[in-house]
């Protein structure tokens, strides 16, 4: 498939005048598809009912007779001003009990049922105007749910809405109070009524309690895009899509994918290394202008699978960006880097976010493809050169990999809500995997919680996966290669209680007891690697693997089902990897830090996130180099 490139931008923060001008130089570019209306809807309806479709429709027209395919957002992410007037209890209300202001953006509570009716009245006014538009190519929903932590509001309409979810999903209180397990500390309730969410409880709240809200929450937000999708649809055949945000888990992305035709994300690779790693200083140091080798890639395969095999990315960074605690520029080739990066891992466009820099308001010290006064940016100047690459690409489609990793939204809430050590975090646990797979040069599939079949792979990997539904254990029993399960995964039953069964089909031993460690305790294997963070003891009854220097299991099972007992370390992961995909005939190879892998059908593309010049297999690849080789 030929790969397109992008832009996001803003008809209505620039004088008409200009619009021409912009789609021209947008062509000349290589530029393909253009995001415009996601932020627009207080210049649609500037007063309530009074709509003003003029502007869009020219800025439509103008951006396609220039030959641009417009991507249309639907405005939803920012309420005008008025519309608080009209439902003032329509704010998002933090865990805190206060309702936040207007001002900004995300403002709105997903279960306040009269903001939804405004949102499908707007979407359905836009998708009559443009559904049949031929410029209008797609379309995006809402913006980046869930960013700024808007999925959990603590509203009465999400208290109203939370009692309706229980009732439906329990029917009569009693099963609730045994589900939960309410007898503990006297929490029985008589009726629905009774059940507040779980915030300012006097010490910890029911981890049942907290997880059924987080799942209410989750749905929310996926009843609520599919109000949107459900009124585009009567209206457009183009593809849906969303812009989801990196690292961001407080909602199902499975299941709001399921909704759309298109899954896209929003790649800031050098704010996400500032903003949300908890990776040490010197490794933000090697990689401040380059970004962390790996949190890109995961989210490009995480979102393949959220897109059932369809992704984009919508914002692509392509200079400083103004929201990270420091944001120095990308190195020079960085930003081509990200976006090749992208397509060997199956996107189908990257959109660079913005086109020209705002002078004014929150994001005048973001940078764009042209500076605020009009001039190329050095981003503009990467976008051409991948525009002018892709002319030159045969083909990049995606192959199936060797190795799947499972990645679980509820199992991040699970462990959110009951950590039981202050350094267990799921995402990370589960990004620590994955990039000891990448260092050994695999490149990975990550398959949802409820995979029905895994034989496409010949390893699959399941890291802190809090319980395993019916789906996956047969998954599991019907197929031929080697799982790896662990530390903590099938630790859980569906309502939140502890597991006594074996964690894992094939396994005999149940687990006894388990210790999370201080940061400062760190176990030595006595192989490679130490433990740290977490050990479980086990009841011991499947064969021994590997230990840690004073004994204790750490990798138990078979060749086939494996359980890891520990959270490992970096070099003890690779080191266990390493043998696991030998036995199963999946070659590796140790790559230097900083250099990554991605096999697609047709290449092997190499990515140098180096400042310095990296070697590989005898060729030298340039710092922020990308080489590709035919397979
Ligand atoms: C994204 C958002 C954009 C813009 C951008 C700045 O999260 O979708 O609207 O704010 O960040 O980096």
């Amino acid at each position: 498939m030929k790969r397109t490139i992008g832009t996001c931008y803003y008809p209505e923060h620039w004088p008409e005048e200009m619009w021409e001008g912009d789609a021209a130089r947008m062509v000349e570019a290589g530029i393909s598809w253009v995001r415009i209306g996601e932020f627009a809807w207080s210049r649609i309806e500037a007063t309530p009912y009074q709509l003003d479709w003029s502007w869009l429709d020219k800025a439509v027209a103008t951006l396609g007779a220039a030959g641009l395919k417009v991507i249309m957002g639907t405005p939803t992410a920012t309420p005008p001003r008025w519309m608080i007037d009209k439902w003032p209890n329509m704010l998002i209300v933090n865990e805190q009990s206060q309702a936040y202001k207007f001002g900004s953006r995300r403002h709105y509570c997903f279960s306040h049922q009269p903001y939804r009716l405004e949102c499908v009245r707007i979407c359905t006014l836009m998708a009559q105007r443009y559904g049949a538009n031929p410029h209008v190519e797609a379309w995006q929903t809402d913006n980046e749910y869930s960013c700024h932590d808007t999925t959990l509001s603590y509203s009465d309409a999400a208290e109203q809405q939370f009692r309706l979810w229980l009732t439906d999903k329990y029917q009569n209180v009693a099963a609730l109070n045994t589900a939960w397990g309410n007898v503990f500390w006297s929490m029985e309730y008589n009726n629905f009524e009774q059940i507040q969410l779980p915030n300012q409880t006097v010490t910890d709240a029911n981890p049942t309690h907290l997880l059924d809200f987080r799942r209410f929450s989750s749905d929310q937000v996926v009843s609520f895009n599919r109000l949107q999708t459900d009124v585009l649809r009567q209206y457009s055949k183009a593809p849906l899509i969303h812009n989801y945000m990196g690292r961001v888990t407080d909602f199902d992305h499975y299941k709001v994918g399921a909704d759309l035709d298109i899954a896209s994300w929003d790649s800031y690779p050098m704010g996400f290394l500032e903003d949300r790693s908890e990776e040490g200083e010197a490794f933000k140091a090697r990689y401040a202008q380059q970004g962390d080798p790996d949190f890109q890639a995961f989210h490009h395969d995480l979102y393949r699978s959220v897109g059932r095999g369809r992704w984009w990315i919508m914002e692509q960074q392509p200079g400083p960006v103004n929201w990270a605690p420091y944001n120095p520029a990308p190195l020079p080739g960085m930003v081509r880097l990200w976006s090749w990066e992208a397509f060997a891992h199956g996107a189908e466009a990257v959109c660079y976010f913005r086109w020209r820099q705002a002078h004014f308001a929150q994001e005048q010290m973001h940078a764009g493809l042209y500076t605020p006064g009009n001039d190329p940016a050095p981003g503009l100047f990467e976008a051409k050169t991948v525009a002018a690459e892709i002319e030159t690409m045969p083909e990049v489609s995606t192959a199936t990999a060797q190795v799947a990793l499972v990645f679980d939204y509820e199992s991040d809430w699970a462990w959110q809500i009951q950590p039981q050590g202050a350094s267990f975090n799921y995402f990370k646990l589960v990004l620590e995997h994955y990039r000891a797979l990448r260092s050994l040069g695999l490149s990975i599939d990550i398959i949802p919680p409820d995979s029905d079949t895994l034989e496409s792979y010949r390893v699959v990997v399941i890291p802190g996966l809090m319980s395993l539904n019916s789906t996956l254990r047969n998954a599991i029993d019907n197929f031929a290669g080697a799982v790896i399960s662990g530390p903590r995964s099938g630790s859980k039953t569906a309502q939140f209680a502890m597991n006594l069964e074996p964690p894992m089909p094939g396994m005999r031993s149940k687990i006894s007891y388990v210790e999370s460690l201080r940061p400062s305790t760190v176990i030595p294997m006595k192989n490679t690697g130490n433990v740290i963070n977490w050990i479980e003891t086990t009841t011991n009854e499947d064969p021994v693997l590997q230990r840690t220097a004073c004994n204790r299991p750490v990798l138990i099972g078979d060749g086939h089902r494996q359980y890891l007992t520990a959270w490992a370390d970096q070099s003890a992961l690779r080191s266990i990897f390493k043998t696991l995909c030998q036995e199963q005939g999946v070659a590796v190879q140790e790559l230097p830090d900083g250099l990554r892998i991605r096999d697609t059908k047709e290449h092997r593309f190499v990515f140098n996130y180096n400042p310095t010049p990296t070697q590989y297999q005898g060729l030298t690849i340039e710092p922020a180099g990308v080489h590709w080789e035919a397979l």
